[in-house]
């Protein structure tokens, strides 16, 4: 597919152009933070913004931090600096900045002359991509250039994932903007969705399309990959494998211990307490989860949720269910349901992860469904009904999709009896 058209962000590109503009007709520097959550379109408007700069006459550099290699100093600056088909330096000024590598200040130093004298001949952008990841020197530079270069055009825009983090409004003379990229609305949803389908978005599709938040990177895997299926469009309760790709990209890339709390939370099936968490996890302390909790809110996993381990979108869930290994599943399922029970939360709490732990002959499993069944039984005995099914015969409730087991609902007792 030729390159996406980008769906709600008109408003956002304008106020961006209008800056370029001013920059450029001022002569004055300027500085814009984009931000938002992961996914939310940030280097897609980055990119656009530079192609829109390009063709107005700007000289563009295009660098990007890596979460991972924190240790070459000032490498998004740096290339930045020899990116693109006509990058800002040439290769013997380039190669002259590298004696300075070792030394910050003068590095920082020399990167200005250089920009003074490029925007000298016409208006600079220089575009950092996830500042959030950016070394102490791309930081200091970041933080002291545009101070340096105030009176000369150059545009400074990065993008970072800091949703929390306010601006601090430096004191200095500098023109500093924040941009803020929200959510899609249901309209542009849909916009997206003909782009990817060659029409609407129907059914489960669409249902699943308007309960992700908003998010483009996330529409995007769902709609790509129900484009990409054969079945697409369908009704199938199949995760579309681009959106279970995706979802497991973000998943390997946590730290362990993060990532066994997002699959301990999948199967939990519900919002789980930081303390059931913390006792789930061999009584990890509430400060360590929490830390975990925000590791994975940063990749867009779990909703920002401060008492709560719960997942950003239900879907997100779902695939991460649907990633634990069988045998892992189990497990936690098994966890789940001793610890239920062993915390006095009830058997009938128990019961769904119990059975879905369940293996024939686990006598453990039997009595924590013998004692869900008699309890709903007392219930149902008040309410004049009853129910009971056999393992192997589990079904879905309605609506819950595939991975509904820890969500509650009827017990379907196993059939053993003794
Ligand atoms: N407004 C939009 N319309 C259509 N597609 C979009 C839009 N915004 C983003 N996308 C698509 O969504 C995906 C994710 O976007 P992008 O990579 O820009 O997000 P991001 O905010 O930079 O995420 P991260 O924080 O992970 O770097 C990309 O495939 C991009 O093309
Ligand atoms: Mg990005």
């Amino acid at each position: 597919m030729a390159r996406p058209v980008l769906r709600g962000r008109n408003a956002e590109l304008a106020a961006v152009a209008t800056l370029l503009r001013r920059t450029a007709d001022v002569r004055q520097g300027c500085v814009i933070r984009l931000r938002g959550e992961p996914g939310i379109g940030k280097s897609a408007m980055l990119h656009a913004v530079a192609r829109h700069a390009a063709a107005a006459g700007f000289a563009v550099g295009f660098g990007k931090a890596e979460e991972l290699d924190q240790i070459s100093a000032c490498a998004p600056l740096l290339v930045a600096l020899r990116s693109g088909s006509k990058p800002l330096l040439d290769a013997d000024t380039f190669a002259g900045l590298a004696p300075l590598h070792h030394q910050p200040v003068w590095l920082v130093d020399r990167i200005a002359s250089l920009l003074d004298e490029i925007s000298a001949r016409s208006p600079v952008l220089i575009v950092v991509d996830d500042a959030q990841w950016a070394d102490p020197v791309t930081r200091f530079a970041l933080e002291t250039l545009p101070t340096r270069l105030a009176e000369a055009p150059v545009v400074w825009l990065t993008a970072s994932r800091d949703v929390g983090t306010e601006s601090t409004g430096a004191l200095d003379d500098i023109d500093r903007h924040e941009v803020v990229l929200g959510p899609l609305t249901g309209a542009e949803l849909d916009a997206l969705a003909r782009d990817y389908l060659g029409g609407p978005a129907e059914g489960l599709t669409h249902r699943r399309l308007h309960a992700l938040g908003g998010n483009p990177f996330l529409a995007v895997q769902l709609l790509s990959g129900v484009a990409a299926a054969p079945s697409a469009g369908s009704e199938t309760e199949d995760i579309p494998p681009a959106f279970a790709d995706a979802i497991d990209h973000r998943l390997r890339s946590l730290r362990p211990g993060t990532a066994e709390l997002v699959e301990l939370a999948a199967v939990w099936g519900r919002p789980l307490d930081l303390s059931d968490a913390a006792e789930l996890l061999g009584g990890l302390s509430v400060v360590a989860i929490t830390a975990q909790r925000r590791e994975a809110h940063g990749r867009g996993l779990l909703a920002e949720d401060r008492d709560h381990v719960a997942f950003a979108h239900d879907l997100i869930r779902e695939a991460v269910y649907e990633t634990v290994p069988a045998a892992v599943r189990r497990a936690l399922h098994m966890r789940c349901a001793r610890y239920l029970v062993a915390s006095g939360k009830g058997v009938v709490a128990a019961a769904p992860h119990a059975r879905a732990a369940a293996r024939p002959g686990d006598y453990e499993v039997v009595e924590i469904l013998r004692g869900a069944a008699c309890g709903i039984g007392r219930q149902a005995d008040r309410r004049g009904a009853g129910q009971g099914r056999g393992i192997g015969n589990a079904r879905r409730a309605p609506g819950r999709g595939k991975t509904g087991a820890a969500q509650g609902g009827g017990v379907e007792f196993c059939g053993y009896e003794r």
